[in-house]
């Protein structure tokens, strides 16, 4: 006897639609599952025999064989637990074969025939409106997830007894529905008030936050720079729902979604130690997971001592930082996850920290400075549009009654500045400065015949790379904007050349 039914796995950040078809037949009694399954998958066969026969079912003492297909795509998740249980339900008659399939069945069974709750739910959700699945089944922990996806019935069934008895008509389960208190508004504490003097740096991070741009913060130690970069995120635009919803499914997949919450409103700020591993940052493994550079997407990926990564993990960054997503082979198939972040980093000028201060002797050698910067190389730095130092504060800015500015201030320019790009670069798809490729660029952003000689002196003088001479326009663009200026005049594309070149006595 046969029966299908339909399950969901995930592929990069996107959910796939999976025939589960289940086939009975006389013979030595054998439970086997073809058509690529991994780990999670084939132990799904213990857990869903054990689910069937504690729930009072009849576990067919027969020749059963499951193939998921596509069969060419490997399946890792354990969410497949259940439309694998229901169908060998149908195909040995005792529930409708026909009726289960109106329905996506997506949870992991445990022993004892409870649904549990799975990571990836988000995107198969997405995915199964795109196949006309409206009904969907999965366990009461993952309900929230689901119901951020509009048009779906969703119903969450606590134990496959009680689904089974909802499949034959013998009780009723509620479709669930939207509370709208799950989105609970983002709270930082963390302000930009608290730090005091630092003009410059604060100047530099608000044309950051502004644009999407990537910084490098250099300064002694103690000088406020991992304070800084703290408060970064309260000065950032609000998400809109799409860049809301992308960073959601991210989460989703990552396992990072509380249970209770909805969308996640505010944007990512990771924060990773620097023993990280190249696969840490980028994401992969055996079973594919998102990287910090991903999980940070639309976001903050904050890199505090940089010189103190691994040179494997900063260089793995070089790609992400161009194309704003990641590539990952693997031997059935090459994931690509979205990786549009920016990324802020911070520094010592040389080991004992004290190369660029004025007060304090540094005692490094020249080789250990440059063992040390050493790390940071020339293409990675060059993917870096500002480069910031930040000095030692001085006892009076320090102890001086001087009120910094909020950051609900600065923000309000920011979002000013966004809101002026996001309708100038709707309709190339892109949400800030920092994502225009070279081409954008050149539609996007006029230069006055002044700015543009100032320019091409800077290119001469410090042999600047083409992608530095775009990326100082991009930063110019954003300078513009937080002027509310049409054109990019010389005063803007001066501060940006600026901001490149701030700490070249370093490297
Ligand atoms: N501008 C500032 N205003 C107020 N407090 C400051 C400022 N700069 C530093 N501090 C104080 O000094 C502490 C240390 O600063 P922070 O950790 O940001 O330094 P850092 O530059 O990251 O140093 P390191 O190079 O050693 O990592 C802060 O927690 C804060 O209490
Ligand atoms: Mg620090």
């Amino acid at each position: 006897m046969f029966a299908q039914t339909f399950g969901s796995t995930t592929l990069g950040i996107n959910g796939v639609l999976i025939h589960v078809e289940v086939d009975i037949t006389n013979g030595i009694p054998a439970f086997d599952i073809v058509g690529l399954p991994d780990a999670a998958v084939r132990e799904s066969r213990e857990r869903v025999r054990a689910a069937i026969k504690n729930s009072g079912f009849e576990f067919p003492p027969r020749r059963i064989t499951i193939n998921l297909a596509p069969a060419e795509l490997k399946k890792d998740s354990s969410g497949l637990d259940l439309p694998i249980a229901v169908g060998i339900l149908a195909a040995s008659g005792q529930i409708d074969a026909e009726l289960v399939q109106k329905y996506l069945l997506i949870s992991e069974l445990s022993l004892e025939g409870k649904l549990r709750g799975i990571t990836g739910l988000l995107p198969m959700a997405i995915n199964a409106l795109q196949h006309d699945l409206s009904n969907l089944i999965i366990s009461p922990d993952n309900a929230n997830e689901a119901l951020l996806v509009d048009g779906l019935n969703v119903y969450a069934p606590a134990t496959l007894t009680e689904l089974v008895l909802f499949l034959k008509g013998q009780c009723d389960l509620n479709k669930l529905e939207k509370n709208p208190l799950t989105e609970p508004d983002s709270v930082i504490n963390e302000d930009f008030a608290d730090v005091q003097g630092q003009f410059a740096a604060k100047r530099a991070l608000e044309i950051a936050a502004a644009g999407g741009h990537n910084v490098l913060m250099v300064g002694p130690p103690g000088s406020g720079k991992t304070m800084l970069a703290r408060r970064i995120n309260s000065i950032l635009p609000t998400m809109s729902n799409q860049e809301a919803l992308e960073i959601t499914k991210i989460y989703s997949i990552a396992g990072l979604l509380c249970h209770s919450s909805g969308l996640v409103r505010t944007r990512p700020f990771r924060s990773p130690h620097h023993t990280i591993s190249d696969a840490g940052m980028i994401g992969g493994g055996r079973i594919p997971r998102p990287g910090e550079v991903t999980l940070s997407h639309n976001g903050v990926l904050f890199l505090d001592e940089l010189p103190e990564f691994s040179k494997a993990a900063l260089e793995v960054l070089r790609q992400p930082l161009e194309d704003g997503q990641v590539t990952i082979s693997r031997v059935n198939a090459s994931l690509s996850y979205p990786a549009k972040l920016m990324l802020i980093a911070s520094m010592n000028p040389c080991p004992c920290g004290f190369l660029t201060d004025s007060s304090n002797q540094c005692v490094c050698s020249i080789n250990e400075v440059r063992r040390y910067t050493k790390k940071i190389s020339g293409p990675l730095l060059d993917r870096i549009d500002l480069h910031i130092h930040v000095p030692r504060l001085e006892y009076n800015e320090l102890t001086g009654n001087a009120v910094a500015e909020s950051s609900a201030v600065i923000r309000q320019r920011v979002e000013a500045a966004r809101l002026v790009q996001r309708e100038r670069l709707q309709r190339y798809g892109l949400f800030c400065n920092a994502q225009m490729s070279h081409k954008t660029v050149k539609n996007t952003c006029p230069l006055t015949a002044s700015a543009q000689s100032l320019l091409k002196q800077a290119f001469a003088k410090m042999n600047l790379s083409a992608r530095s001479y775009d990326r100082i326009i991009k930063v110019g663009r954003t300078i513009a904007d937080l002027n509310q200026s049409d054109t990019i005049t010389e005063i803007h594309i001066a501060e940006a050349i600026k901001l490149r070149n701030n700490i070249h006595n370093v490297f």
